[in-house]
């Protein structure tokens, strides 16, 4: 029952030696670890490689047929319609909310006495990020209840099994019902209430956020606005695909800052010259190189989204193995991040590797193609963000005895928390 406690422990020791990895358990599946193999399957072969089954039956009741999880044309046009919504300048237009939950967070960290578990610190700040820019302003936005609603909804996640992840039929038995229950009722009714309230609210001030934005998206190729419900679906999966990713992105960085002094405080060096006394913000960015290359080391050993998958369509090649349609394919993205051929010391923290671009396929913790993370730019600016403007003011140590282990559940979790202390630094 490894496999059901920890997703990770399947992915075997070859996975970062060999470029793919097959076998049966019911259904045929391959894990695919080569670039070029992954190139064909994310982009040239899109319509053959759709997400999973598993990916579905577990993301669908909450999410319905949103971005996230539909296929074809109707994930096409939802996917045009949205763009605009994530475009550069409508993203540093949302840059002083992202700001504010890291002042937010330095305040909640200096009142800290012994140590923090950032985890919980990091969820925190990039619930405020997210719930301001989707259902905030409304007067009616009970920010406990949606918190609590993801809480609980992120744990039935914890129920995957083994047999989710390796796609096996739907009819065989699962550990209870994934996705059902008060949690997920009560984030949608939440959703649907602040959505007509906005609809109806007359002018807005300020610079249009997530929910005014798709309010008013429409596919420039057929007119097609959003029904509310796709709205509401789609305004949920930004919720659940953005907020606990960016967390662990943050939470990992600084869990590494700790095992790292040297590099932790050539950052806040960074940052405080970039800085001085206030909280970084969107125009920072380019001043703060090195947190970024943090960032996106971080991204290549804890990958938030550690294992994506897909059902094979039709018969194909991949590294001259033969894959059927029904298979199921793999994208452990964990083993390629730590990839023997691919990385030089693949298990080394190094941020500095990233003063090369990496082959493009064998660094994806946003995936790549069309069907590449929507929010990846929103994400890495939040990230550098808060990273900095925490870096510049504490500093941030390990407990010994107190290490997290990676798990990976429905993304990579640090098992019982981050938990450092903090010391401010003036
Ligand atoms: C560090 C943070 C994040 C990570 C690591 C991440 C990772 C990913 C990955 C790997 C995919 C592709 C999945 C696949 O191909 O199977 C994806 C898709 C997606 N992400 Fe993110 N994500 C992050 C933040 C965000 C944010 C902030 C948002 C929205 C506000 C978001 C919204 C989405 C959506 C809507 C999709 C589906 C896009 C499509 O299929 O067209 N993500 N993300």
């Amino acid at each position: 029952m490894t496999a059901r406690r920890n997703v990770l422990e399947l992915i075997p020791a070859i996975a970062t030696r060999q470029p793919i990895v097959s076998g049966k358990t019911g259904v045929s599946w391959h894990m695919v670890m080569d670039p070029t193999a992954l190139r064909r399957i994310l982009k040239e072969k899109l319509d053959d490689y759709p997400k999973s089954v598993t990916t579905k039956l577990i993301l669908n009741p909450a999410i319905g047929d949103s971005l996230f999880v539909a296929e074809g044309a109707h994930w096409r046009w939802q996917r045009r319609a949205a763009a605009p919504a994530f475009a550069q300048r409508h993203v540093e237009a949302l840059g002083p909310v992202m700001t504010a939950a890291a002042e937010a967070s330095c305040r909640r960290l200096s009142q800290a006495r012994g140590p923090v578990d950032l985890f919980q610190e990091t969820v925190a700040a990039t619930f405020d990020v997210i719930s301001d820019v989707t259902f905030s302003g409304d007067g009616m936005f009970d920010r406990d209840a949606v918190h609590q609603s993801i809480d609980a909804y992120i744990a039935q996640t914890a129920k995957l099994s083994l047999m989710d992840v390796l796609g096996l039929p739907a009819w065989l038995p699962r550990p209870g019902r994934l996705f059902s229950g008060p949690g997920l009722k009560r984030m949608k009714a939440i959703a649907d209430q602040s959505i007509a309230a906005r609809a109806q609210a007359a002018e807005k001030h300020g610079p249009p956020d997530l929910l005014d934005l798709l309010l008013v998206a429409q596919d420039p190729e057929t007119g097609r606005t959003m029904t509310r419900d796709e709205l509401r679906d789609n305004l949920l999966t930004f919720i659940v695909a953005g907020h606990e990713t960016t967390a662990l992105t943050l939470a990992w960085a600084l869990y590494l800052m700790a095992f790292a002094p040297d590099i932790q405080e050539a950052a806040a060096a960074e940052a405080r010259a970039a800085l001085g006394d206030r909280a970084a913000t969107a125009a920072d960015l380019g001043a703060l190189p090195l947190t970024m290359r943090i960032v996106n080391e971080t991204l290549r050993l804890y990958p938030p989204a550690a294992f994506l998958s897909r059902t094979a369509q039709a018969r194909d090649t991949l590294c001259g193995r033969q894959v059927n349609p029904g298979d199921t394919v793999m994208m452990p993205i964990y083993a390629l991040h730590r990839h023997h051929l691919l990385w030089d010391r693949p298990d080394a923290f190094d941020p500095d590797r990233f003063l090369t671009a990496p082959d493009r396929y064998a660094f994806l913790p946003f995936g790549a193609g069309p069907r590449i993370c929507i929010g990846a730019s929103f994400a890495l600016q939040e990230a550098v963000i808060i990273l900095s403007t925490l870096l510049a003011r504490f500093r941030f140590a390990r407990v010994p005895g107190r290490e997290p282990q990676p798990r990976m559940i429905l993304t990579l979790r640090p098992e019982g928390g981050v938990w450092l202390t903090v010391t401010r630094r003036d």
